[in-house]
Parts: C-alpha cells; sequence; structure tokens
C-alpha cells in the first residue's frame, strides 16, 4: 500500500534521482568506506534511504536500525534496540542461527526483511548479551554474522539518527567501539556497506574531525530540494508557474513543506503563518537568551551565549544566504545550530539557515528592530 492509497491527501516521493545514483555507486562497489548521509533538518534523508532500500535488487540485505526517540542510556538499551528478537518462526526451529537466517534470506530473496527490526537474533543469546555485559562479545558476533551473511548477499547496514548515541558511555564511549565496528566491516574486511545518518551538523562536525575516522569515511549531502527540484516538484501536481516562483524565493526546499504548500487550499495564507511562526520561534529563544542568559558546552567546558553576538551572527544573513564557516562567531553558529536556526556544513565548510523560512524569519526580525 502507498501513502496516497492510505490517506485521502498525500504527496509521494519524489525524484532524488542524483543523490540514488550516487548511493548505488556505492553500493556497486567493494565496501571500503563508512558512508555519512547529512543534511539539513527534514531534506529527506530518511525517505531517500527507505526509498532505495525498497527498491533495491535481490542481492542485497538491508539492516535498518532507526536510533530516534528511542531512550538509550544502558548498555542493555543499546543491545535492545540493536537486535529484533525471533521467538517465532524460522529461528527457533533451527539450532544454529546463522544458518537459518542465511536460508531464509537465500530462499525469499526477501530485501527488507529486517527494515525497521534491527539485527534479528533469538531470545537467548540476547540473554547472554546481556549477561556478559561486554559489547566486544556483540561486535564480534556481528562481525561473524555480516561475514556469513557476505558469503551469499551482500548486506547493508542503515544506522538512522547515530547522534543520539554521540556521548553515551559504556566502558568508555560506546561511539568509538561502534566506528571502530564499522572500520572493521568496511575498510578492514569489506563484507557490509555501512550508512550513518544524522542531521545534526554538529555531531557530524564532531564525527568529520575524529582522528580515527579520517580517510575511512564519505560524506554525502542530502540537502532541501534545489530551486529546479523544487519547480519540478510543484508542475508535477499542476502548481502556476507564479507560485512555484513564490515557494522557491518564500518558503525553500524541504519536501514536507512543499507538499503542505501543494495540499493547502489558499497557499498565500500557508506562507505568511510559516513565517509567522517561525519569526515567533526564534523570537523566543532570542528572548529567552536576552533575559536569562544561556550556555554551550563544548569538550565538556560551557560557554557563555551572548544575546548581542547571536544578533550580529544573524545580520551577517542580512544579504548573503551562506557564509563561510570562518566568518561566524563559533559559540553562536552552534548554539544557533543546537536550536535547529543555523545549519553548519564542515565537509563543504559553510553556514546557511535551515531552511528559506528560517532565513526570511531571521531578516524580519532584523528589520523590525531597527
Ligand atoms: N523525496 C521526497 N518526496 C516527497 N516527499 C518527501 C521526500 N523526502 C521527504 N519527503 C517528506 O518530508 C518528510 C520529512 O522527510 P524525512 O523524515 O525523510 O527527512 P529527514 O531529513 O530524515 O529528517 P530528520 O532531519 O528529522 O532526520 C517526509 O515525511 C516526507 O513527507
Ligand atoms: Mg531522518
Amino acid at each position: 500500500m502507498n501513502t496516497t492509497e492510505k490517506f485521502e491527501y498525500d504527496i509521494e516521493f519524489f525524484n532524488r534521482e542524483k543523490e540514488k545514483e550516487e548511493i548505488m555507486r556505492i553500493l556497486r562497489a567493494k565496501p571500503n568506506f563508512i558512508n555519512f548521509i547529512y543534511g539539513p533538518i527534514n531534506s529527506g534523508k530518511t525517505t531517500l534511504i527507505t526509498n532505495l532500500i525498497e527498491n533495491l535488487p535481490e542481492n542485497y540485505v538491508v539492516f535498518y536500525v532507526n536510533l530516534r526517540r528511542k531512550s538509550i542510556i544502558r548498555y542493555e538499551d543499546f543491545i535492545r534496540v540493536l537486535f529484533a528478537i525471533e521467538e517465532g518462526g524460522f529461528l527457533k526451529k533451527i539450532k544454529n542461527i546463522f544458518t537459518k537466517v542465511l536460508k531464509h534470506i537465500t530462499s525469499t530473496g526477501e530485501k527488507t526483511l529486517y527494515k525497521s527490526h534491527g539485527i534479528p537474533v533469538d531470545k537467548s543469546l540476547l540473554e547472554t548479551f546481556f549477561k556478559e555485559k561486554s559489547n566486544e562479545d556483540v561486535f564480534n558476533y556481528l562481525v561473524e554474522y555480516f561475514k556469513n551473511i557476505a558469503k551469499h548477499k551482500t548486506p547493508v547496514l542503515v544506522i538512522d539518527e547515530l547522534q543520539m548515541i554521540g556521548d553515551l558511555e559504556i566502558d568508555g564511549k560506546l561511539i568509538y567501539k561502534l566506528f571502530n565496528f564499522f572500520i572493521g566491516l568496511t575498510k578492514e574486511l569489506h563484507i557490509c556497506h555501512v550508512f550513518a545518518l544524522s542531521s545534526d551538523s554538529l555531531f557530524i562536525e564532531r564525527v568529520y574531525a575524529e582522528a580515527i575516522l579520517q580517510g575511512r569515511c564519505k560524506y554525502l549531502l542530502i540537502d532541501d530540494f534545489d530551486e529546479q527540484t523544487i519547480k519540478r516538484f510543484l508542475e508535477k501536481y499542476k502548481i502556476s508557474k507564479e507560485e512555484q516562483k513564490i515557494a522557491y524565493d518564500y518558503l525553500g526546499g524541504k519536501p514536507r513543506t512543499l507538499a503542505d504548500y501543494i495540499l493547502s487550499n489558499d497557499r498565500n495564507k500557508y506562507i505568511e503563518q510559516m513565517i509567522l511562526e517561525r519569526k515567533s520561534e526564534i523570537k523566543s529563544i532570542l528572548r529567552d537568551v536576552r533575559e536569562f542568559g544561556d550556555e554551550i558546552k563544548v569538550r565538556d567546558t560551557t560557554f557563555p551565549v551572548s544575546h548581542e553576538v547571536l544578533l550580529e551572527t544573524m545580520k551577517k544573513f542580512k544579504d548573503v544566504e551562506r557564509r563561510n564557516s570562518d566568518e561566524i562567531n563559533e559559540t553562536a553558529k552552534r548554539y544557533l545550530v543546537s536550536k535547529n536556526i543555523l545549519f553548519a556544513d564542515c565537509v563543504k565548510d559553510y553556514v546557511k539557515q535551515q531552511s528559506k523560512l528560517d532565513l526570511l524569519a531571521i531578516r524580519e526580525i532584523l528589520k523590525e528592530m531597527k
């Protein structure tokens, strides 16, 4: 069932041919790198990867793990999200879990069998992991697991919202163990493709600066739709040229915002409302800092955030949409990124607004202050 059947009004997946092609190129080559998919919030990262998974040829087996909204504070929580217990069905009947999993994969050709479910294990093995409390065991187990699958098919491991475990300490930082595990699967053993998704640009910045990952990763930006794509997307739904231009000028290229624009029964009002809402949100953040102050933590040290510096930083976008990272105050940048107002691309070394709406809202706020 697709979404258009499920709901009376909705918009189907659009385009992304270039990005899909790029990911397919990666998938056709020997696994060599950890692939980080990053981009502004709501740019369509998860949707793109989900759509791609659903249409992959049969020789791939995808394990999709989404860490969003999972509260992971202990070792057990992490294990629970990584694995999916297979109590009944095929795992129960056969003692050797690998053989059974492989048999199922090869016989049905099911590609997305485990999508959203994590990595299948039986209950007793999962309990062993809980008891042992050693994540070495888990990662060793997983390496063997993927090695076995790789004899028959190409495994693809997708971890969405990786920043959720960015600070998790389990015998030291879990993320480092995970990175080493990913390096093992890709650069060293070449057995499994690894994709990590995140819209947290501060997290990606940390990853990018990480010494153990140097030369071992590829970064793929999934940005909001560009001007041409926005217009083609709207054209498909018979939106007039004039309204296409208005959408580009005022809303920008977030697919969901554009979909709501298409579905709106008063498009001008929709835009007015969106800008008004975003303005109120940003003004409230600024007011908060002005009245009560705030701080931002960088490597265990907190730095105060100044209302004046925030405004100065915003003024840098009065006439231009992008700034080189060096032109922007770093504390203000991190603060505004953490509040989802700015998006920082550390790979391409620039800073811009999270969306066109943010840009227009900020410009209006600055105008009102004069
Ligand atoms: N290519 C597309 N065509 C049509 N709609 C899309 C497309 N990509 C995304 N959307 C719409 O935008 C919404 C947000 O997309 P998605 O959740 O994939 O973004 P994201 O970048 O993963 O967000 P986050 O930053 O929260 O992780 C989707 O629910 C879908 O409605
Ligand atoms: Mg997402």
